[in-house]
């Protein structure tokens, strides 16, 4: 599968990168080509090192890797995401967009601040095209923990979509990255209830002295 990261050259984005390179052809994507390569071939060195397979892994424009891809994953700020589809939208047809944006703003503590369609993700699929799948998912996981190739990742990945098809994508990618688990979450519209888990993990981080919170339904 071709799978784009759009600001791939990021925290999270890296993760990503590393986690699906050994079975997936890869753009990391960014605004600036020189970036983008610089990061992939930053990412290759790291899975040399570790003699792990990569099949194929290259940097290009946010444009040019969404033109092919099967997969978009948005991995960029929320302040920043409605600015970029709205430019990237010719560049669209009938892709899975995987939303892992959660808007959030921080005082002293994090609070979450939806849109007026109630989720990041609805807010997204407003903008796109019809025929474009959009999932969300990846909320609750640490950019720091997915880029640690040596941590086992023990958690749950709760994915919510209104395509069936495009969903089981998502699972089916969830899984191939040792060891989280997916969940189905349900239709778009449960988007909310995940997106909204993220600061208050990073608010029970703070208050009780832990980093990088992840969540497991047992
Ligand atoms: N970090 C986490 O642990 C984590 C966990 C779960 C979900 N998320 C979500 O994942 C998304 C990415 O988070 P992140 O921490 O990886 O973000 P980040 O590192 O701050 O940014 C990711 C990339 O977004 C691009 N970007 C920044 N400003 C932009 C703008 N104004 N317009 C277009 N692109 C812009 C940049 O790429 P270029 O400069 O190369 O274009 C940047 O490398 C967020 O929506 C966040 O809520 C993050």
């Amino acid at each position: 599968m071709k799978i784009a990261i759009l600001g791939g050259t990021g925290s999270i984005g890296e993760g990503f990168a590393l986690r699906w390179a050994g079975n997936h052809d890869i753009s990391v994507c960014s605004r600036e080509a020189e970036k983008a390569v610089k990061a992939a071939d930053e990412y290759k060195n790291m899975l040399l090192n570790k003699r792990m397979y990569c099949s194929s892994l290259g940097g290009c424009t946010n444009d040019m890797g969404i033109m092919d891809a099967n997969v978009v994953v948005l991995s960029v700020p929320y302040d920043s995401v409605i600015t970029l589809l709205k430019s990237l939208l010719p560049h669209f047809n009938n892709q899975i967009v995987i939303s892992l944006v959660v808007p959030m703003k921080k005082n002293q503590l994090f609070k979450y601040t939806p849109p007026k369609q109630g989720s990041a993700a609805l807010e997204i699929k407003d903008v796109l095209p019809e025929t474009v799948k959009v999932v969300s998912a990846y909320h609750n996981i640490s950019a720091k923990k997915l880029a640690n190739l040596e941590l086992r990742l023990d958690y749950d990945v709760v994915v919510c979509g209104d395509d069936e098809e495009a969903k089981k994508t998502v699972m089916k990618l969830t899984e191939e990255i040792k060891t989280l688990h997916p969940l189905d979450g349900g239709g778009l519209s449960s988007s909310y209830m995940i997106e909204s888990m993220t600061p208050f993990l990073i608010n029970l981080a703070i208050r009780n002295g832990f980093s990088d919170l992840g969540v497991k339904f047992v």
